[in-house]
């Protein structure tokens, strides 16, 4: 069992303290991130920019404990992770952490339902319940009648969505996305950025690098780092309105056939249906725990 928060950091969900990341040695020593603090609290949407090479996707992955800092301390709901032990941060990455990415990382070969239902496998979710989340996630972003389809036989937008679909299964509470929208189109990227909003309006904690602006607006709160620093830090005033955009945004879905709307291409859905997109969201949803926790790698033809 991860240890849970003590009242020393309040509402704060991830806390980094003059953290550093150092690559190299040498004459080819990198200083990525040079004394970086931030305090992310529950619920909070934020938006990290900056310039190619400025830190950002060195900063999301000490936030996603896929690399561990060489300096200072970071906290997760108050537990320093220098503290945990590896199958303790696996449980963190795949119990606390839903993670998207620019280049999707889906696995070709697999279907929308198998690449959604992969972490309920680490997790070592019985196959029936992992069946039926899977399903739900797919539909709660619109694919449901995607399930059978291969990556390739998606648009990127869909891609993304299926994505957005496996960071969630899990119900984590915190999202973390490295240019989600950095392959999309903008009608994709709207239709993405809603689904992002709902997440917001459900509670998540999301951190978002993005390079671009009007992306960045969506979030509450927009980060610049430059050459390893945080340089500014600013309210958006995006949540104000988010609960508002979220319901138009259902209600646009609920009234357009399913894969039509969006610049989203691809081909037809199988069996030519076209019923209304289902209302399911996670506005609707309590987190579901996963019974039990396996740290034993699985294989991914399950
Ligand atoms: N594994 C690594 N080994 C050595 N240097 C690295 C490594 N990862 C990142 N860097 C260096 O650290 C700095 C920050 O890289 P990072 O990937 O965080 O930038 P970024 O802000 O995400 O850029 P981009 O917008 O291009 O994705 C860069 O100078 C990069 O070359
Ligand atoms: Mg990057």
């Amino acid at each position: 069992m991860v240890p849970v928060a003590t009242d020393q950091t309040g509402d704060v969900v991830l806390r980094l303290e003059q953290v550093e990341q150092v690559y190299g040695t040498g004459e080819s020593v990198v200083h990525a991130l040079k004394g970086v603090s931030l305090d992310v609290h529950r619920g909070e949407y934020i938006a990290i920019m900056g310039p190619s090479g400025s830190g950002k996707s060195t900063i999301m992955n000490v936030l996603g404990c896929l690399d561990v800092a060489s300096g200072g301390v970071y906290r997760i709901d108050g537990v320093d992770v220098a503290d945990l032990a590896e199958n303790e941060l696996a449980h963190v990455r795949n119990r606390k952490i839903g993670f998207v990415f620019q280049a999707f990382n889906l696995i070709p070969k697999m279907t929308a339902q198998a690449n959604v239902e992969l972490p309920l496998v680490y997790g070592g979710v019985g196959r029936a319940e992992r069946h039926e989340r899977a399903a739900r996630a797919l539909e709660r972003v619109g694919l449901a009648q995607r399930a059978d389809h291969i990556p390739q036989q998606l648009s990127g937008g869909q891609q993304q969505r299926v994505a957005l679909a496996r960071a969630v299964v899990t119900e984590p509470a915190i999202i973390l996305a490295d240019e989600p929208t950095g392959n999309l189109d903008s009608v994709a990227t709207n239709d993405v950025l809603d689904l992002f909003d709902e997440l917001a309006v459900g509670g998540r904690t999301i951190v978002m690098i993005t390079h671009e602006d009007d992306v960045a607006e969506r979030a509450d709160r927009v980060l610049v780092l430059c050459d390893g620093r945080i340089v500014a830090d600013r309210a958006t005033g995006a949540d104000m309105h988010r609960a508002d955009r979220v319901r138009a945004a259902q209600a646009a879905r609920a009234a357009t056939p399913v894969d039509q709307p969006v610049a989203d291409g691809g081909a037809q859905p199988p069996h030519g249906a076209h019923a209304a997109r289902p209302q399911t969201t996670w506005l609707q949803t309590t987190p579901m725990p996963i019974t039990a926790v396996s740290t034993v790698p699985v294989q991914e033809t399950a």
